[in-house]
């Protein structure tokens, strides 16, 4: 999944002149607080080089992650069309171009995002590029939603593990009384991630909600820990990424979890493939998350005609009807 041109031609060009020393240095402090998930009070893009290493390594997996997301989304719920969109954590805007890319109906959007740095970036990117009318709002999540408006889409995209836990059930609740239709939730695929993806949809469900994807139930989670329920999307990446990471493969694998809770239940539920496709001459081991609340493995062959057919092209992160 590459990033839409626009938005790769202005990051390309607020790249363009940066120093490489700089540039790996902050990229290898991004990465080492993204993995510890520190919350010492500072935020990671809270400077302009900061933000910069956001562009150069994380933005291509971040918005591939979150395209796949509105994607499953937009499978399971073929009438959902947003209007409105209200971006949690929004970044450089990771989420407004998703959305905006999955749906060009979109009209207005409003970003909330604690960071000056990233916001001036984020707002210089999308204007003039996307057509939705989008607001960028200083603040923190965490105690400043009052006074904004319900959206179509409530999303907050690679933002929990910022936030610390206890603060993390009222501003899921304060998000859901603001969804009009669906609040969608990205995290890393780690284990943590999934923990708290786990946590909110006991919530979310609690509250009402349906889940529109990944789960095609409602029912508590079939997997066990040392298990998680992850996904992932390979991406490209840029020959400045490359230099930035010091890294030879051309490519990486971004590993995410997800959940899309809506108001109106998904109209068909399909089981979904929750692990690599396994295979071999003739047959294909899909691990499956059912609408039944069971998740295990299912052999096929070629003996079973069409639903072989179906296995051998299903993916990681389908659903399988
Ligand atoms: C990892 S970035 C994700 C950006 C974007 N959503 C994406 O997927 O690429 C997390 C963003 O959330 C912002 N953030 C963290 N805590 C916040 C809070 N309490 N209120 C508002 N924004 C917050 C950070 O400044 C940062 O820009």
């Amino acid at each position: 999944m590459e990033l839409p041109t626009a938005l790769r031609q202005g990051v390309d060009s607020l790249l363009e002149k940066v120093p490489l020393p700089a540039l790996k240095q902050a990229a290898r402090t991004l990465s080492e607080r993204y993995r510890a998930e520190l919350r010492d009070g500072r935020l990671h893009m809270g400077e302009d080089m900061a933000v910069k290493a956001y562009l150069a390594t994380r933005l291509p997996a971040t918005y591939a992650a979150v395209r796949a997301c509105l994607d499953a989304l937009a499978d399971a719920r073929p009438d959902f069309q947003p209007k409105s969109l209200l971006d949690i954590g929004a970044g450089p805007g990771t989420m407004l171009w998703a959305t905006a890319d999955t749906w060009p109906e979109l009209e207005r959007a409003v970003l909330v995002e604690a960071s000056a740095a990233v916001r001036k970036v984020g707002q210089s990117l999308a204007a003039g590029a996307i057509a939705a009318r989008a607001s960028w709002v200083a603040g923190d999540a965490t105690i400043d939603l009052d006074g904004l408006d319900p959206a179509d889409l409530i999303s907050v995209a690679y933002v929990l593990d910022e936030i610390a836990p206890a603060s993390l059930p009222k501003l899921v609740d304060r998000l859901w009384r603001l969804t009009a239709d669906t609040l969608l939730i990205v995290e890393p695929g780690t284990p943590a991630g999934w923990q708290r993806i786990l946590a909110a949809r006991r919530q979310l469900i609690e509250a009402g909600a349906h889940v529109s994807a990944p789960c095609p139930h409602e029912a508590p989670c079939p997997l066990a820990p040392p298990d998680w329920c992850h996904f992932s999307r390979r991406v490209a990446r840029s020959r400045l990424h490359r230099l930035a990471k010091d890294a030879d493969v051309p490519w990486e694998d971004e590993k995410f979890i997800y959940l899309a809770a809506s108001r109106l239940p998904a109209p068909a539920r399909a089981s979904r493939v929750i692990a690599p496709p396994k295979g071999g001459s003739g047959k294909v081991v899909l691990k499956l998350c059912q609408p039944n609340g069971h998740a295990g493995e299912r052999l096929s062959s070629k003996r079973d005609g069409e639903l072989f057919k179906a296995a051998r092209r299903a993916d990681w992160g389908d659903t399988l009807g």
